[in-house]
């Protein structure tokens, strides 16, 4: 008996055949901007290894949501740069605060735009790291570490802080244990109970973030993150990550970063029901405007072909500094 060749390439034979038959679908649905906002006037600042993207004084701010608006972006996730930081990260919690203060900027004047609030200190410690520090004595050494429960008062602070100021999701990017509960309680105590909660669930410790602590100004300044962001080795352990967040109250788990751990998406996108999102962070859009401003590669469908592949691994959101850029290509 004759070998049965498969013919797979019958459904690949034309355009109209190939987009009957084709199983993902990228939208500008699927997309959401991240703003660095910052106090002052007049500042639109491009970030050095974030070419295209800007830190924002609020005077500033609106012609960028208006062109964000125009594209059809659903939301935009706001980072802000504050003007001081201390021991707590004060400012984060300020119902003046930067964050706050754009916010309810962007919300007088659209107010059906998402705006998804990252819950951190990092960007508002004098330390630069994501909780509260308690420096100790260790044999004679001076140490400091981050006290997991003594920073979720903080982060619960920041968050209702946020809602007040008009946030519609709250993002908790911290790691420490327990945040979502600690939010979550928060929030209701507060009357925010419809206020949902986008876990960063699965936030590792990756070097791909370099370009947004440049951009932030929220590089630690001792040590490094290892101790609350995740192991790149652990895929099990995001598992319990995600099941924690779960349990504890929240309504979509993030992984983050997105490339290098698309086996990851997939597994939470087996494992869960809630929305999946997929952060493609600052490292993963550096590199690839940097080759692209070299003219190695195709920008355009270099980018596509990311951002689709995030959404096939299960992928239901995508935070990604190319949404203004993907939103444009899908109009053409
Ligand atoms: C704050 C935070 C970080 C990012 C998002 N929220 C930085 C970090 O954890 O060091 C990174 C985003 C990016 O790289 O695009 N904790």
């Amino acid at each position: 008996m004759a070998y049965p060749t498969t013919r797979l390439r019958r459904l690949r034979k034309t355009a109209g055949i190939r987009s009957m038959v084709r199983e993902t679908i990228l939208t500008t649905d699927d997309l959401l901007m991240p703003i660095f906002v910052t106090h002052g006037v007049q500042i639109k600042e491009e970030i050095s290894s974030m070419p295209g993207i800007y830190h924002f004084s609020l005077d500033m701010l609106n012609v960028e949501i208006d062109e964000i608006v125009r594209l059809g972006v659903p939301g935009i996730v706001l980072f802000g740069v504050p003007a001081s930081k201390d021991a707590t990260g004060s400012s984060a919690y300020d119902s003046n605060g930067i964050v706050q203060q754009a916010t309810r900027q962007i919300k007088a004047k659209y107010p059906d735009l998402v705006i998804v609030a990252d819950t951190c200190l990092c960007q508002f410690t004098d330390h630069g790291h994501c909780g509260m520090v308690h420096v100790h004595e260790v044999n004679g050494r001076t140490v400091g570490e981050v006290d997991n429960d003594a920073s979720l008062t903080y982060l619960v602070k920041t968050a209702v802080s946020q809602a007040e100021a008009g946030a519609d999701i709250i993002a908790p990017s911290n790691m420490m244990d327990g945040f979502v509960h600690a939010i979550r309680l928060g929030l209701d105590e507060a009357g925010y109970t419809d206020v949902p909660i986008m876990s960063y669930s699965v936030k590792y410790a990756s070097a791909f973030y370099g370009p947004f602590r440049e951009a932030a100004h929220s590089t630690p300044q001792f040590g490094d993150r290892k101790t609350y962001q995740m192991d790149p080795a652990n895929a099990r352990e995001a598992l319990r990550e995600a099941e924690a967040d779960v349990v504890e109250g929240a309504d979509m788990l993030m992984v983050k970063p997105a490339l290098a751990y698309m086996d990851i998406i997939r597994t939470l996108r087996n494992q869960f029901d809630l929305p999946i999102v997929a952060y493609n962070v600052s490292g993963e859009y550096s590199m690839v405007k940097a080759a692209a401003l070299q003219g190695w590669i195709d920008e355009r469908a270099i980018v596509s072909e990311m951002l689709l592949g995030m959404k096939r691994a299960g992928a239901d959101l995508i935070i990604t500094y190319f949404a203004k850029d993907m939103a444009k290509w899908l109009q053409e």
